[in-house]
């Protein structure tokens, strides 16, 4: 893992030119990473395991539970499972990372009981857990919170019908992980339909566990009374694709990704296109070619297959130079504009009403310092960075660690001039 230096300062105006290969989903390899829990002696073997923050912190979680993590190199994790494993999970670990309390369902399931601390919200808008809790209710656990910690028991959970409020991705990853040991089948209905559900979905019928995901926002799973040893690698990760893809555009350069599911990245290609992007399209590769200046669009976020929350600032960063007035409404997190103010220091023009960004394309950014609110607000603010006139400094890079890779090291293969400070 790159040293986790908390500035990167770039000397920006130099079009990126040359090849990247994308990495593994975070988002995808941190719940099919608490599907190890399932195991009762055994081991789950995951390929492209992206090496980030967020990724260690599920490590030491694991661990902290009982759970002998191996890494084997390039990218390749063993996750040892003994018979005995601790149900609760400690405070400092889940507090560092919401999507800690993916190992929730895992461990009700497989240990009857669970204790975990709630994660609590972050600073892209309150992100509460309680449709992963009703589900687990109406599954037959008895769930009870007290001082901010859930306790959650159940000798069998069961399986039913589940209908969810709305398509969460947590939710829906909890769930499938609790029903694989439930009693007779769970369908879920409303559920999200990201890719990461798939992969998800993969890896629990590596472990034998049957699943038959409809692909029309339902999943049907059989409970089974133990799972086995499986082994699956982890999906290319969409956003972190995006970002570079933004990169590329936004300095005018000449970029090849490696290892992308285009089909993953659809609706942001067709915003792209939309606006004048140049790009084309292989089987498992883009090529991205110079255009000069892209025209405003206009989007909202919304769940799988719909434009991506994960990508709307990035995305917004670009459209801060194109040429006329893009309007973002953001429909997912409520205070994920943050990075605005940011932006609007290097001379972007966004103002925000509501739940909309209203963007006024300018000709150009200039460099100033600024700071990265969250991990997706930091790549927005380094993609910025890199096609503003003059020096850019982000801090709190610390945020971008969690998702992204190298990234100083894969911007620098690409010419750009970044370097990381303390
Ligand atoms: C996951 C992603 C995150 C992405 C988000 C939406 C991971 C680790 N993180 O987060 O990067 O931005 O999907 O694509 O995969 N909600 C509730 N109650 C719940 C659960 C969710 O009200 O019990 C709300 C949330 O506050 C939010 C919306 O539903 O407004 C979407 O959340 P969800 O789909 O659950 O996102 P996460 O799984 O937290």
């Amino acid at each position: 893992m790159s040293e986790l230096k908390n500035i990167m300062r770039i000397e920006g105006g130099v079009p990126l030119n040359g090849t990247i290969k994308a990495q593994g989903a975070k988002n995808a390899a941190l719940p099919v990473m608490a599907a190890c829990l399932l195991l009762k002696g055994g081991s789950l073997t995951l390929d492209n395991v992206p090496d980030l923050y967020d990724i260690n912190t599920m490590k030491e979680l694991l661990k902290s539970l009982g759970v002998n993590v191996k890494d084997l190199g390039a990218n390749k994790v063993m996750l040892d499972v003994p018979e005995n494993i601790s149900h609760e999970a400690p405070e400092s670990l889940v507090r560092k990372m919401r999507a800690s309390s993916l190992v929730l369902g895992p461990l009700l399931a497989r240990c009857g009981k669970a204790v975990m601390p709630l994660p609590g919200g972050c600073s892209i808008g309150s992100r509460p857990i309680d449709l992963h809790l009703k589900g687990l209710v109406q599954m037959g656990a008895k769930i009870e919170i007290k001082s901010g910690v859930v306790y959650a028991k159940a000798d069998k959970l069961r399986g039913r019908r589940i209908y969810l409020d709305f398509p969460s991705v947590g939710a829906t990853e909890n769930l499938m992980m609790a029903a694989a040991l439930a009693h007779g089948e769970t369908i879920i209905e409303n559920i999200a339909r990201e890719p990461e559900i798939d992969n998800l979905a993969d890896v629990l019928m590596s472990m034998g566990v049957p699943i038959d995901l409809e692909g029309t926002g339902c999943v049907r799973i059989k409970g089974i009374d133990e799972v086995h040893s499986g082994s699956d690698k982890v999906i290319p990760d969409r956003i972190e694709i995006c970002t570079y893809i933004l990169a590329a555009i936004m300095t005018g350069g000449q970029v090849t990704i490696n290892n992308i599911i285009p089909d993953h990245i659809d609706a942001i290609l067709a915003k792209l296109e939309e606006a004048g992007a140049k790009f084309k399209v292989n089987k498992d590769s883009i090529i991205l070619t110079p255009v000069k200046r892209l025209h405003a669009v206009s989007f909202r976020t919304m769940p799988f297959p719909g434009f991506p929350t994960d990508a709307q600032s990035p995305m917004a960063a670009a459209l801060s130079i194109a040429k006329g007035t893009s309007l973002i409404e953001e429909n997912l997190f409520q205070a994920r504009f943050l990075y605005t103010q940011e932006l609007n220091k290097m001379g972007a023009n966004i103002d925000i009403k509501g739940d909309t960004a209203i963007i006024n394309g300018v000709e150009s950014l200039h460099g100033a310092d600024v700071k990265a609110t969250d991990l997706r607000a930091g790549a927005a603010l380094i993609i910025a960075g890199l096609a503003a006139q003059g020096v850019t400094q982000v801090s709190d890079m610390v945020h971008v660690w969690r998702g992204y890779e190298a990234i100083d090291a894969k911007l620098k293969s690409l010419g750009a001039r970044v370097e990381l400070l303390d």
